[in-house]
C-alpha cells in the first residue's frame, strides 16, 4: 500500500532568476524534489536562501524562469491565469507570517472569505466559518476585528481561513514568525493536528530547525540550491506508529478484559448474595 502514496507536488529542475536593472539574481538554481500526499514538509534555510521564492512558485503566486512544477499531475507553469486561479481556489490554502487578514472584517467574515469565491451559499458558509473558528478555539471572538485580537488569535483566524474550504494542500510562510514561543507551539500543534486529521499536505517555510522538527520531511535550502532532503518520518511506512498503537491497543484490551472479568465477578457476587 505504502508505495502507492501519490506525489502531490513535483518540482523538476526549477529556476528563478530576478532581473533588477542590469543585475541578475539567481534565487533558485535547478531545484528538484517531490512532496507526498499527506506529508508535512518544511523548507528550511537561512535568510535569503530562496525559501519564500520556492513556496511562491509552488503556490502559483510567482512564475518560474525554468523547469516544471507539477501539482496533482498538472503542470501549473502552463496553466492560464484563469485556470490557475480556479485551481488555487479548489485545492490550495495559505497561511501568512503577517496574517493578511482584512482589517475591516470580523473574524467570521475573514474566515468566510474563501467560501465566497467558491460560491457557497451565505448561510452555509457562515456556519462553516463559525464551526472552524470554534475548532481553533475562537468561539468567543467571532465578531472581533483583527485589531481587537492578539497576534496568536489573529493567526488562528488565518489558520481557520486557510483550512475552512478543506484544501488538499496548505502553504505556510513562517506562520509563527511574529509569535512568542508558547503561542508558536500552540499554532504549530494546531496546523499539524488539522492537517493530519484531514490527510492534508503542508508545505511550511521556516528558518528555525526546532520548528522543522514538526515535519515529516525537511528540504534544506542553501543559496538557491537543495542541500539535502531529510526524512524524519516516512509516511509510506506507517509500521512504527502501527507497532506503537498496537501496543496501546493491547494494553487497552488487557484493561478491558480485566474490567469485564471484574464486572462478571461483581455479577457473580450479586448472584451469590441473592442465593444466600
Ligand atoms: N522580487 C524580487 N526581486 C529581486 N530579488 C528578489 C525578489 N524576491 C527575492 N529576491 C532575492 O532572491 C533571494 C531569495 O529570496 P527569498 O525571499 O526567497 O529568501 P528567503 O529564504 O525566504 O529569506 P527570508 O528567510 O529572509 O524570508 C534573495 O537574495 C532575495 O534578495
Ligand atoms: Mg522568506
Amino acid at each position: 500500500m505504502g508505495e502507492n502514496i501519490e506525489k502531490i507536488i513535483e518540482v523538476k529542475n526549477v529556476k528563478k532568476i530576478y532581473h533588477m536593472g542590469h543585475e541578475r539574481i539567481c534565487a533558485l538554481n535547478d531545484v528538484s524534489f517531490h512532496i507526498l500526499k499527506g506529508e508535512f514538509c518544511c523548507l528550511l534555510g537561512t535568510s535569503g536562501s530562496g525559501k519564500s521564492t520556492l513556496l511562491n512558485l509552488m503556490a502559483g503566486i510567482e512564475k518560474a524562469s525554468g523547469g516544471q512544477i507539477i501539482i496533482k499531475g498538472k503542470n501549473i507553469s502552463k496553466m492560464s491565469e484563469n485556470n490557475l486561479a480556479k485551481f488555487r481556489q479548489r485545492y490550495l490554502g495559505f497561511v501568512f507570517q503577517s496574517y493578511n487578514l482584512m482589517n475591516s472584517m470580523t473574524a467570521i467574515e475573514n474566515v468566510e472569505f474563501p467560501l465566497v469565491f467558491k460560491k457557497v451559499p451565505r448561510k452555509i458558509r457562515r456556519k462553516m466559518a463559525r464551526d472552524m473558528l470554534i475548532k481553533v478555539g475562537l468561539g468567543s471572538r467571532l465578531r472581533h476585528k483583527p485589531k481587537e485580537m492578539s497576534g496568536g488569535q489573529q493567526q488562528r483566524v488565518g489558520i481557520a481561513r486557510a483550512f475552512v474550504a478543506n484544501p488538499q494542500i496548505v502553504f505556510a510562510d513562517e506562520p509563527t514568525g511574529n509569535l512568542d514561543t508558547k503561542t508558536t507551539m500552540e499554532v504549530m500543534d494546531l496546523i499539524k493536528g488539522m492537517a493530519k486529521a484531514n490527510h492534508q499536505t503542508i508545505v511550511m517555510v521556516t528558518h528555525d530547525p526546532r520548528l522543522a522538527s514538526y515535519a515529516d520531511k525537511i528540504i534544506h535550502i542553501l543559496d538557491g540550491n537543495i542541500q539535502s532532503v531529510e526524512i524524519l518520518r516516512d509516511i509510506t511506512k506507517p509500521e512504527e506508529q502501527t507497532a506503537a498503537s498496537l501496543e496501546d491497543t493491547e494494553e487497552e484490551n488487557k484493561k478491558e478484559e480485566k474490567e469485564i472479568v471484574s464486572v462478571q465477578a461483581t455479577e457473580n457476587d450479586k448472584e451469590m448474595e441473592e442465593r444466600i
